[in-house]
């Protein structure tokens, strides 16, 4: 497969081209939380979205829904199978959000409404987007219920959420956002609030439902063990923009940014447990005033005079794509 699928089908389902959000702030400001991103999703693809707090990925996951805070301006492409969502009415975007495109948030508890039995919320995204019987609907939520993994699925319908672990709720939101068989899955953090045994059952579920359905999923994380488990391909987000992206195995055994290196460095698992977790030197710029040139420059152990000017994007030798000044001798710009 092209790493640039034609609009048309060629197995992109999502396809994001020189994507920007400004969000409106105080005194008449704006952040600019994401900055010119490109990024293409396949079908029973999964492509981390990595970065620390701050660099705009909810943000970026909030464009592709349609649900930013009010007043945001997008510019630049979001295709769902070649089709732009930018400008789509509010009821058009309701039609087509829990149907063609779902989202799973970091926290189950919020996504539930906690007065409802939960096969009775699975059955209702059913009912919402499709044309079915209550009982037809009960029956398939019921499936839905076994497939990830609730014991006693029959039992369990009529439960209202408290009666569930953190993990289980999660399971439940799962199975509600992949009722309709979407094209593409946002899991914003979808493990965050849960522990590490339960975590990695959620992210191999989701792996295999999305793969087994041909779903697209953009899962994102701000922990790169998250991404190594289940991801295809990542992308490395700072500061509003993707500064690299490429296969996991290549860009984990090859990192070419600097921001990619210090963030692998950073990982809990390369370290003694018992010692300090390292942390980047320096913090996210304010993105109300965004740096001129690279943005990472601030806190970059091998930042140079030329970084005062943006990037070029490189084509690395695995294949990815990187944005930064230190490659630009030995490659090819990549556009
Ligand atoms: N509703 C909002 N109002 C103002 N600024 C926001 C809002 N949501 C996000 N931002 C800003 O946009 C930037 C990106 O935030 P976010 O997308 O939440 O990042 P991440 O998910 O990577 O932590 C941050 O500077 C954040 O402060
Ligand atoms: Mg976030």
């Amino acid at each position: 497969m092209s790493e640039r699928a034609g609009r048309n089908g060629g197995g992109a389902v999502l396809e994001l081209h020189d994507l920007s959000v400004r969000i409106p702030v105080s005194g008449g400001r704006w952040v600019e939380a994401v900055g010119g991103v490109t990024l293409t999703v396949g079908s029973a693809e999964i492509v981390g979205l990595v970065g620390e707090s701050g660099c705009g990925k909810s943000t970026l996951g909030g464009a592709i829904m349609g649900l930013l805070p009010g007043g945001s301006r997008v510019a630049g492409e979001v295709l769902l199978r070649g089709q732009d969502l930018r400008g789509l009415a509010e009821e058009d975007y309701r039609r087509i959000r829990g149907d063609d495109i779902a989202l799973v948030s970091q926290d189950p508890s919020a996504s539930l409404d906690p007065t409802f039995p939960v096969g009775a919320q699975v059955a209702e995204a059913i009912r919402n987007h499709r044309d079915v019987s209550r009982r037809a609907a009960r029956e398939r939520a019921v499936e839905l219920l076994r497939v990830v993994g609730i014991p006693d699925p029959g039992a369990r319908y009529a439960d209202p959420p408290h009666r569930f672990s953190g993990g289980m709720k999660q399971r439940v939101v799962i199975a509600a956002a992949l009722a309709n068989d979407p094209a593409v899955l946002i899991a914003d953090e979808p493990t965050t609030a849960l522990d590490v045994t339960i975590q990695a059952q959620i992210l191999h579920l989701l792996r295999d439902l999305t793969v087994r359905s041909g779903t697209g999923v953009l899962l994102i994380t701000h922990d790169l063990g998250v991404v190594a488990q289940v991801c295809d391909r990542v992308a490395v987000m700072y500061a509003g923009q993707v500064v690299e992206q490429g296969t996991v195995r290549e860009v984990f055994a090859h990192p070419s940014h600097p921001y990619t290196r210090a963030l692998l460095e950073s990982q809990p698992a390369a370290h003694h447990r018992s010692g300090d977790l390292p942390v980047i030197p320096g913090r996210v710029p304010d993105l109300s005033e965004p740096p001129a040139g690279c943005r990472f420059a601030a806190r970059c152990p091998r930042a140079h005079d030329r970084c005062a000017a943006p990037p070029p994007e490189i084509r690395t030798a695995g294949g990815g794509r990187v944005s930064c000044w230190l490659h630009h001798d030995t490659a090819r710009e990549a556009r």
